[in-house]
């Protein structure tokens, strides 16, 4: 049994883990720190509030932090600010939390000696051209294009530095795109399904050449758990389930799922600095750590997404107008 601080579970994949976890691996203990901005949503734990411990509080506030992380065994650190589009817009909560918030934990890590997971991106490592032959490795170059991903990456290299330096043990994981209950809207497949459950139309980027990798958001957890298990203190890990896709082919399937032609598609203004196209390597965490995926199929786990967003309008309907105004105002 450990006890767990799991910063940003308030949002997609951090609260995904807390009911991944409750379930599977009912022995720990969990406490939540998570500061509830725009992204986040108490709701999402819901039902499970009476099971844990929930703290609302900012990861840099270094004396709260330093009082929870001296309570429990292990930090498993999700939180961050994870919209591209928004670090384009304004960069300072970036900067923020995903490098100053790193920091104290780093040093409230340091000064108690427990354990620290640090959840990763594979963003951290640029993109790739469509037909480049090699996918993202631990050892790629470290080459991040958006602002978001560069503060990701400089909080990686701050963990490195902190092992290296201070001995600290920590744990790194980059893992590729998730999807999954309780994703935020603003992001891409939320968004499209929940612009059909409302009457609008589909908003593609471009021309929708870019691809991502997708893992379904517990493989990407079960894998968390793998490493807090079994992983080598010091190691980075990359989490990825073989998961590419074009953009245009998701929004394609989006579309057959929900019973809509390509009439209800728009092509909408490009991101700026879009990054072409990410690929994991996960070799490393399956053979030493012995982890597999268990959502092979991207239909099967994207059409069970689609329900879980028709059966629960009351988690996201609040939050459609503000979201869609907002990328309105920016020609998405
Ligand atoms: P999210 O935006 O859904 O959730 C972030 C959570 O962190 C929210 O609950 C928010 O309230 C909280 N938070 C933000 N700033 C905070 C602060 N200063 N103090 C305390 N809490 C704060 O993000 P997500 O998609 O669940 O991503 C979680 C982590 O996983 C991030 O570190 C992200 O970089 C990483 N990641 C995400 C993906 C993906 O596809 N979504 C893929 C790989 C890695
Ligand atoms: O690769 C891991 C990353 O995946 C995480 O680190 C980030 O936190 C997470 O947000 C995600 O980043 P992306 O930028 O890849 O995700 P997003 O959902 O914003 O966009 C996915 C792709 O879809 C991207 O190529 C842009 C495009 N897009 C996005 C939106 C919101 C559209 O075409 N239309 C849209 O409306």
């Amino acid at each position: 049994m450990s006890k767990l601080l799991v910063t940003g579970a308030a949002g997609f994949i951090g609260s995904n883990f807390v009911h991944y976890t409750l379930k599977n691996k009912p022995e720990h203990q969990i406490t939540v720190l998570d500061a509830l901005t725009y992204a986040g949503n108490k709701d999402s734990l819901k039902s499970v509030l009476d099971k844990i411990t929930f703290v609302k509080g900012d990861i840099t506030d270094s004396q709260l932090v330093d009082k929870l992380v001296s309570q429990n065994d292990i930090v498993v650190h999700f939180a961050a600010e994870s919209h591209n589009d928004n670090s384009l817009i304004d960069q300072w909560p970036f900067i923020n939390t995903n490098i100053i918030g790193t920091y104290t934990i780093l040093q409230a890590i340091r000064k108690h000696n427990k354990r620290l997971h640090h959840i990763s991106t594979d963003e951290v490592y640029g993109d790739l051209e469509l037909d480049d032959p090699h996918k993202f490795t631990e050892s790629t170059p470290y080459n991040p294009s958006s602002p978001y991903s560069s503060a990701k990456a400089s909080s990686d290299m701050l963990v490195r530095a902190w092992v290296r330096s201070f001995g600290i043990q920590a744990t790194i994981s980059n893992c590729s795109n998730n999807y999954g209950p309780f994703q935020h809207i603003e992001k891409m497949i939320p968004r499209q399904i929940t612009n059909l459950l409302t009457g609008e139309r589909l908003k593609l980027y471009g021309a929708g050449q870019n691809v991502r990798d997708w893992i379904h958001v517990d493989d990407h957890n079960s894998a968390v758990h793998t490493i807090l298990e079994k992983g080598k203190i010091g190691e980075t890990y990359l989490i990825g389930a073989n998961g590419e896709k074009s953009n245009l082919e998701v929004f394609n399937l989006i579309l057959k799922l929900m019973g809509k032609d390509a009439s209800w598609l728009d092509h909408v203004k490009d991101r700026q600095g879009h990054d072409m196209r990410y690929a994991i390597d996960s070799s490393k965490l399956r053979t030493e750590l012995g982890w597999a995926p268990e959502y092979t199929n991207f239909e099967t786990g994207l059409r069970d997404t689609i329900e879980w967003y028709k059966n629960n309008q009351w988690w996201w309907e609040p939050l459609k107008r503000q979201v869609e105004e907002k990328y309105r105002k920016q020609g998405q």
